[in-house]
C-alpha cells in the first residue's frame, strides 16, 4: 500500500543563518526530502562557517545560494526567483541576529532579502530559533520575536536543554525530526482550530495481584494517530492513555493511567471542558473484584484460584450522559458482524457517531479500515495507514460539529 508522503509536492526553501545548530539542518534537509518535499537551500555567509554549502548541495541535489550577487540565475535575481515556486520558507537555524534583521525589515544579504521579497500571502515564513539562553531571554530578542509574530511568522520551538556553550536553558533548535513534524502539521488543514479534543487510547490493565493482571492486545496506535491528527487540525488535545509504549504526539497533553477505573476518573472531570470526546481505548469490561496486597501463591494442591470479577464503569456511556456533554465518538472493536454491532452500540451508548473496526484485523498493526455509523447511515473509510485514517476521521468529525 503506497500512500502519498506527508510533504509530497511541497517545495521548501530552507534558509540557514549562522549557528552551531547548522549541523542539524543537514539532517533536516534529508528528512524533508524523505517526506516528499523538494528542498532549496539558501545560506548566509555566517552559516557557511558552520557547515559547507557543498554538504548542503550534495544532500539536496540542488545548487546552494549564498550571495545576492550570484549570477547563476539568468535574470540575476535569485532573491525573487527562489520563493516564487516555494510553498514555504523555513529558516533553521534562525540566529538572534537574523531575527533582529527580519524584525526590522533589513535586507543586506540574500536570505533576508529573499524573506522580504517573498509573496507574503502565499509563501509563509517559519523560523526555528537557535541561540544561547541569555540571548533568547534578552528583551531585544523577545521584542523582535513579538514583532515577527505580529508580521505573520510562525515560530517553531525553541526547545530547552543542553546548549553548545555548556549552559542549560531555552534556545536549542528543535531536532530535525521535530522540525519535520512541525512542517507536516503546518500544511494540514485546520478544521478544528479553537476546539478542544479529549481522547482515550490503548488497553487498560486490571491488577489481579501485585505482579499479575488482565489486559488486551490494543496497541494504542489508532488513538495516538487521532491525537496527532486532531492536533495537526488545530485542536488542543488531551490524551488519556493506558499502558502503551508510544511517543506522545507533539503539543498533545498526555495523562497516563493503568486501569479502567483510573481512566474513568481522569476523563470524567475533563470531559465537559472539551468539544469532542473520542473513545478509542480498549477498556477492560471487567476487573478482579479485589487486588490482593500479596502475590497469589500455588498451594501445592493443584487447585486453581477462582478470581471473582466485577464490572468496570463504561467511560463513553458516562461521558455521553453528562448534561454538558462533548460531541461523543465511540469505537466498536468487533470480531464479526461489524455494521450491526456498530449500529447497536451507537444506540446503546447514546452517541452520535460510532467508528467500527475489526479488532483482530487491526490490533497492533499500522493500518486499519473504518466504518462510520451515524444517524444518517454508514460510510466506509477503506484500509489505509492509521494516520491517514485518523486525518480522514478528524475531517469527518469536524463537519459534524
Ligand atoms: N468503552 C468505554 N468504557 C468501557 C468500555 C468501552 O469507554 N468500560 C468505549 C470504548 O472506548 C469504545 C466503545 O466504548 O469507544 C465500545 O467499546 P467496545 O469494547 O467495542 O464495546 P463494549 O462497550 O465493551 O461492548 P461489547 O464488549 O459488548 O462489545
Amino acid at each position: 500500500m503506497s500512500e502519498p508522503l506527508d510533504l509530497q509536492g511541497r517545495h521548501i526553501v530552507l534558509g540557514m543563518s549562522g549557528g552551531v545548530a547548522c549541523f542539524k539542518s543537514a539532517e533536516l534537509a534529508r528528512e524533508l526530502q524523505r517526506q516528499g518535499a523538494t528542498v532549496q537551500v539558501v545560506m548566509t555567509e555566517a552559516a557557511t562557517q558552520f557547515i559547507t554549502a557543498l554538504t548542503m548541495q550534495a544532500l539536496t541535489n540542488r545548487n546552494v545560494y549564498v550571495s545576492q550577487w550570484d549570477t547563476r540565475e539568468p535574470n540575476a535575481m535569485a532573491h525573487i526567483n527562489l520563493t516564487r515556486e516555494a510553498d514555504a520558507v523555513l529558516v533553521a537555524p534562525a540566529s538572534a541576529d537574523f531575527m533582529a534583521k527580519l524584525a526590522t525589515g533589513r535586507a543586506d544579504e540574500l536570505l533576508s532579502l529573499l524573506c522580504l521579497a517573498r509573496p507574503i500571502e502565499r509563501c509563509p515564513l517559519l523560523l526555528a530559533p537557535a541561540m544561547n539562553r541569555e540571548m533568547w531571554a534578552h528583551p531585544a530578542t523577545q521584542r523582535n520575536l513579538a514583532q515577527l509574530r505580529a508580521d505573520g511568522c510562525t515560530i517553531l520551538g525553541p526547545a530547552a536543554g543542553d546548549q553548545a556553550c555548556g549552559e542549560i536553558g531555552d534556545g536549542r533548535m528543535l531536532e530535525a525530526l521535530e522540525l519535520c513534524a512541525e512542517m507536516i502539521a503546518f500544511f494540514q488543514p485546520k478544521p478544528l482550530a479553537g476546539r478542544r479534543v479529549l481522547i482515550t487510547a490503548g488497553p487498560t490493565f486490571e491488577a489481579i495481584d501485585p505482579v499479575r493482571g488482565i489486559t488486551n492486545l490494543s496497541s494504542g496506535k489508532m488513538g495516538f494517530a487521532i491525537a496527532r491528527a486532531a492536533q495537526e487540525a488545530g485542536a488542543a488535545v488531551t490524551l488519556v492513555a493506558g499502558p502503551v509504549h508510544l511517543d506522545t504526539p507533539r503539543h498533545v497533553r498526555r495523562i497516563d493511567v493503568q486501569s479502567a477505573q483510573q481512566m474513568h476518573d481522569a476523563v470524567l472531570p475533563l470531559a465537559a471542558q472539551h468539544d469532542v470526546f473520542v473513545a478509542t481505548a480498549a477498556v477492560a469490561d471487567w476487573r478482579p473484584a479485589e487486588c490482593g496486597a500479596q502475590k497469589i501463591k500455588k498451594d501445592g494442591s493443584g487447585r486453581v484460584p477462582t478470581i471473582p470479577m466485577t464490572e468496570n464503569p463504561d467511560i463513553l456511556a458516562a461521558v455521553a450522559r453528562l448534561p454538558a456533554r462533548p460531541y461523543c465518538v465511540g469505537f466498536a472493536a468487533e470480531s464479526h458482524d461489524l455494521a450491526r454491532h456498530a449500529r447497536e452500540k451507537r444506540l446503546r451508548k447514546n452517541v452520535p457517531l460510532i467508528v467500527g473496526n475489526l479488532g483482530p484485523a487491526t490490533f497492533g498493526r499500522d493500518d486499519n479500515a473504518l466504518l462510520l455509523v451515524d444517524e444518517r447511515g454508514e460510510r466506509e473509510l477503506p484500509r489505509a495507514g492509521k494516520l491517514a485514517l485518523a486525518r480522514a476521521l478528524v475531517a469527518e468529525i469536524a463537519t459534524r460539529l
